[in-house]
């Protein structure tokens, strides 16, 4: 099968391994709530001209926030801020002369307009995706002033649309670089190993000019591994080579490779591991043998500092905590996760399904939403291709098949497998429904479903739905020829409550726990499981879970509380992860 590989964004790839400028630390803010800001003249700095000029809006003197971070954890006053804010600071630069200059920006969520030195340089939506400006002709040496205004407004046509059960965190939420490269230099890469086989590393390399006959060259030291590649009329090279002694990267077994690619005086180097996924039969298989996903969901949050993770050590807190409790993969909801995570994670050994965060509620008639979903999946795909302990791409979670959403995913799947035929594609079901003429658990029809290549179904028995009957006699029919996540399963618990296990209102850890046990019982049953995550690792804030005394704007289905306290139920999960 011809391997696509296309360019897929102007996106410089691997950005972390640059070494460029981290322009975090301290940014001035000024909140605009009617978004006068770009009157106001907002993307300088004010000064007076003279003693008669006056002016109210400036950021000199004033407030400030940490970058990377959000906002609502900042400030008091900006917890529910929904709206504009403009993040500013001045940075020092000494541009080199014949380099570019690239402004990187790992996430500003939900979307942002960048301006340096008065002109705007970038817009962009979507807050789990990174973007660049080069700013090469607008950069001076010396002092540089760089706004961004930022906006987390929610809209009706956009990914994800008006409501999601998570904090609407806003602001400059990952990190910033300013990055120098060399005019020629390595634009985008995808290093792997050949789809289906043990030992055939491919590697294609996007310069970033289209110029052909220009020699690149790809160094895997370990492997004492040395090739040269040829560049086409597109800037763009391909190679494949068979190699001895290359260990696969598997699960928990975390082999990776440093590789370097080089081409003139352009260097970057990247740890690359190989290994194959495909579906074998009802499995998930891993370098060819089946790999029972022993999975966890989580949110990309602090839950006792109300914030969202931004950095290496938050990922830390987060991975270790998943192996901890014994799994093998992550389900990253619902959107794309910072680098820091998803490096951390395959370092880890870890197996990852990765989503964009199509939520409910998405406006399908659109053809602009469609373009947004395709954009953030391009950009998914483009930034962690390289990452290959990505085994499933997610593309929804929870839609209910309509002929505007069957055509509307159907499309996103073949944009998805156009862009990275080497990984399975999957998406998360809540249609599961216990059928009482066929005595077992099915699924409505849906051709968006019978596409993919492992499904996700999110069931909260006794939860969200009465059992029908004895856990270990129920039954499942559901795309009984697929691989079958459980992608969500749990309950909410208070932690510290205990007693009155079967009484669902009772928040108590005791029910949590008969509820775990109940539903690992009848997940024994269902022939083509594959993988089990429950819902979720930590209890994570949203504006939905307004119970007055148990839940305070937390959704408490944490198996670990939003104190990182392990909930009783966790060891039930634990013991399930150490058995299997
Ligand atoms: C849904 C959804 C989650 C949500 C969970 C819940 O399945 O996918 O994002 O948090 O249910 O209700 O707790």
């Amino acid at each position: 099968m011809k391997a696509v590989f296309c360019i897929v964004l102007s996106l410089l790839v691997n950005a972390y391994g640059r070494g460029g400028t981290d322009l975090g630390g301290k940014w001035h803010y000024i909140i605009d709530p009617f978004d006068v800001g770009l009157g106001k003249g907002l993307m300088m700095d004010a000064v007076p001209a003279d003693k008669h000029s006056f002016f109210e809006y400036s950021y000199t003197g004033g407030k400030t926030l940490m970058v990377p971070g959000d906002w609502n954890h900042q400030d008091p006053e900006l917890r529910w801020y929904e709206g504009v804010l403009w993040e500013a600071r001045h940075f020092a630069a000494s541009p080199s002369r014949g380099k570019r200059q690239i402004l990187y920006f790992a996430g500003v969520s939900l979307r942002c307009d960048v301006f340096l030195n008065g002109v705007k340089v970038v817009s962009h939506e979507g807050a789990f995706t990174p973007f660049e400006a080069d700013v090469t002709e607008l950069i001076r040496e010396g002092d540089n002033f760089l706004a961004v205004r930022v906006d987390n407004t929610r809209h009706p046509d956009s990914i994800p649309a008006l409501s999601f059960d998570w904090w609407n965190y806003g602001g400059i939420t990952r990190d910033v670089f300013l990055i120098e490269v060399p005019e020629v230099h390595v634009r985008d890469y995808f290093i792997r190993l050949q789809k289906g086989e043990k030992d055939r590393i491919v590697a294609d390399v996007q310069l970033s000019v289209p110029d052909e006959g220009l020699q690149v060259g790809i160094e895997i030291p370990r492997l004492g591994f040395m090739k040269t590649l040829r560049t086409d009329k597109n800037g763009h090279a391909r190679g494949s080579w068979k190699v001895r002694g290359l260990e696969r990267w598997a699960p928990l077994a975390p082999m990776l490779y440093e590789v370097t690619l080089f081409c003139g005086e352009d260097r970057i180097s990247d740890k690359i591991g190989f290994r194959d996924v495909a579906v074998d039969g009802t499995a998930v298989s891993v370098n060819g043998t089946p790999a029972f996903l022993k999975c966890i969901s989580f949110h990309e949050e602090i839950p006792w500092e109300s914030r969202r993770a931004c950095s290496p050590e938050d990922a830390s807190v987060l991975i270790d905590a998943a192996l901890e409790l014994g799994c093998n993969a992550i389900r990253l909801a619902h959107y794309p996760q910072n680098e820091h995570i998803v490096r951390l994670a395959e370092e880890k050994g870890l197996l990852i399904w990765e989503e964009i965060p199509l939520w409910q509620g998405i406006d399908f008639s659109s053809r602009e939403t469609f373009r947004r979903a395709a954009t953030y999946l391009e950009e998914m795909v483009g930034r962690d291709r390289n990452r290959c302990a990505i085994i499933l791409w997610s593309i929804s979670n929870e839609t209910r098949p309509s002929p505007d959403r069957n055509a509307f995913l159907l499309d996103l799947l073949e944009e998805g497998r156009a862009l990275d035929a080497s990984r399975l594609f999957t998406s998360a079901f809540d249609g599961v429904h216990y059928d009482s003429d066929a005595a077992a658990f099915r699924i409505e029809d849906d051709p968006f479903a019978a596409s993919l290549d492992v499904v996700g179904i999110n069931k909260y028995m006794g939860w969200y739905a009465k059992w029908p009957g004895d856990p270990s006699s129920l039954q499942w029919e559901v795309l009984p020829d697929k691989p079958l996540v459980i992608s969500e399963f749990g309950c909410e618990a208070k932690a510290g409550i205990f007693g009155q296990a079967d009484v669902a209102w009772s928040w108590s850890e005791d029910y949590q726990v008969s509820l775990y046990r109940d539903n690992l019982e009848m997940f024994r049953h269902i022939e083509n499981l594959a993988g089990v995550s429950p819902w979720i690792l930590f209890d994570f804030r949203s504006p939905f879970r307004q119970h007055p005394v148990h839940q305070d704007y937390y959704n408490r289905k944490g198996l670990l509380s939003d104190r990182g306290e392990k909930k009783k139920a966790w060891y039930v999960m634990n013991e399930f992860y150490r058995e299997k």
